[in-house]
């Protein structure tokens, strides 16, 4: 007879506590993503149309995690919203915004209205020749004036590669609000503002690429990738995600390949659910893989299709194949609690994708319902009829003009407040699990492994019980 094998979800298990000589704060988790990008807490969001747009992306990023904004939105719109991330923090902006000497006041009006940059270097050629702001204008009345008319060029400047000491220090002396950074011969390579060295200060933990901007990831699909990874590129997205709900196939394996052939990008596939998934998509060049086929809390997939594996198990068998490789997996979906990402990559994943639990945050997208009295935000899957007629059909491998076929729900989470102390919450949660296994670090956990399985009584003894809730947790409610 065919042997049915058991696998295992998050609820199946318990993680086995062992021998820590330090403390959970202690504990370090940054990771690798994917490629040669690290991020400095191991929780993307997911590429959904009411979680990830640009202001999750940013307050994410910040935090040290990475958004992956959702291809509901047309290519230029996508592109657009990695641009806005990828610009909210600098180290030397490398291209500001600049005026020519000979312009006049209502050409920097103009520039200033519609980047809303508030300070200009002025530019004769290439070589800087002052700097003209918003506070020298406010009284302006005759706009036909040359910008040398009424320009600062008494400037205090950077020369060569400035460092973020030097920088601080004219900042702090001069109370200046930005510092041009010039070459030997005076031409301008690039600009400081103390409004991005504020923000560098404000956020340590922020995952950031070389140039010091906000790591971005943006979600193509087989049938779109061409187009939208072009304009992606330009607005420097860090990654891509190939949002697929079948990755093992053929259509996706080949757009791995395709990408990795033409595009300089770094590549998540996704998403599988075994060893035989994670292979073909890692020999097709992808540089992480995601992992869940139907575990996610507004999934319909595994019992409309009556397919899909535990998610637990399916981390494990993709994560055991992707080692062989050095490979990174994510694990996708289904993350309940703060202990269910200490599982996922004690088994084996190096990072972990929600959308569930951020979609009651204020930076998630979906729209705000009041309900009973209550504040709830509205949450729904790609695969569900309103996201589908909103374009995410091919996820699901569904023609345009096919008629919905959902694999998804559509529904609403209650509203939980910005994102910074709840990701706190996730984190300390995150550490805590490291703390009491004895691991130190993010590579130790994944190869920790002692599960132990548990029954029906023994979740039932994890939870709170026998007891009436009286003041709900930050990070623990049971729906
Ligand atoms: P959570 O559990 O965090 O899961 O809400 C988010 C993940 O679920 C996937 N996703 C879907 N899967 N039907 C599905 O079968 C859907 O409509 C759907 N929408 C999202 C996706 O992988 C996401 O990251």
């Amino acid at each position: 007879m065919i042997q049915i094998e058991e696998k295992y979800s998050y609820d199946d298990v318990l993680l086995n506590p062992s021998y820590a000589d330090f403390l959970p704060g202690e504990s370090d988790v940054r990771t690798r993503l994917a490629g040669d990008i690290y991020l400095n807490s191991p929780i993307i969001s997911a590429a959904m149309d009411t979680v990830t747009e640009y202001q999750m992306a940013i307050a994410l990023a910040l935090e040290g995690g990475a958004g992956v904004i959702h291809r509901n939105l047309s290519p230029l719109e996508q592109a657009a919203q990695v641009g806005k991330v990828k610009r909210y923090l600098n180290w030397i902006i490398e291209d500001p915004v600049t005026v020519k000497l000979g312009q006049t006041l209502g050409d920097v009006d103009n520039i200033m209205k519609e980047t809303g940059v508030t300070g200009l270097p002025v530019l004769d050629g290439n070589k800087l020749c002052g700097i003209i702001t918003n506070r020298d204008m406010r009284f302006i009345t005759d706009f036909s004036l040359k910008v040398q008319d009424l320009m600062t060029t008494r400037m205090i400047l950077e020369e060569g590669t400035p460092s973020v000491e030097s920088a601080e220090k004219k900042f702090n002396q001069y109370k200046i609000e930005k510092l041009p950074v010039v070459d030997q011969a005076g031409n301008l390579t690039g600009l400081i503002t103390v409004t991005d060295m504020e923000k560098h200060r404000t956020s340590p933990q922020a995952a950031l690429d070389s140039h010091g901007s906000l790591i971005a990831g943006a979600a193509v699909s087989p049938n779109d990738f061409e187009q939208r990874i072009p304009l992606l590129l330009e607005k420097r997205c860090d990654f891509i995600v190939l949002d697929t709900a079948h990755g093992n196939s053929f259509s996706v394996v080949k757009a791995v390949e395709d990408i990795k052939k033409k595009f300089n990008i770094t590549v998540i596939g996704g998403n599988v659910s075994d060893g035989d998934g994670a292979r073909r998509l890692i020999e097709a060049g992808a540089d992480a893989v995601k992992v869940g086929v139907g575990p996610g809390s507004i999934c319909t997939t595994r019992i409309i299709a009556g397919i899909g594996v535990p998610q637990l198990s399916a981390v494990m068998e993709s994560a055991e194949e992707a080692n062989k490789h050095n490979i990174p997996i994510i694990a996708d979906g289904g993350i309940k609690y703060s202990g269910d990402i200490t599982k996922a990559i004690a088994g084996g994943a190096s990072s972990i994708m929600v959308g569930n639990l951020f979609a009651g945050l204020k930076e998630s997208p979906g729209k705000e319902v009041i309900f009973e009295g209550r504040i709830f935000k509205q949450y729904r899957g790609m695969g569900s009829v309103g996201a589908i007629k909103d374009g995410s059909g091919d996820r699901y491998q569904m023609k345009k003009d096919e008629a919905p076929v959902p694999e998804g729900i559509e529904g609403r989470v209650p509203y939980k407040g910005e994102l910074k102390p709840y990701l706190n919450q996730l984190l300390t949660g995150l550490k805590k699990g490291m703390g009491y296994c004895g691991c130190r670090n993010i590579e130790e956990l994944r190869s920790y492994q002692k599960f132990v399985k548990i029954s029906p009584a023994g979740l039932r003894e994890s939870h709170a019980h026998d007891v009436s809730i009286t003041q709900e947790a930050p990070n623990y409610s049971r729906y």
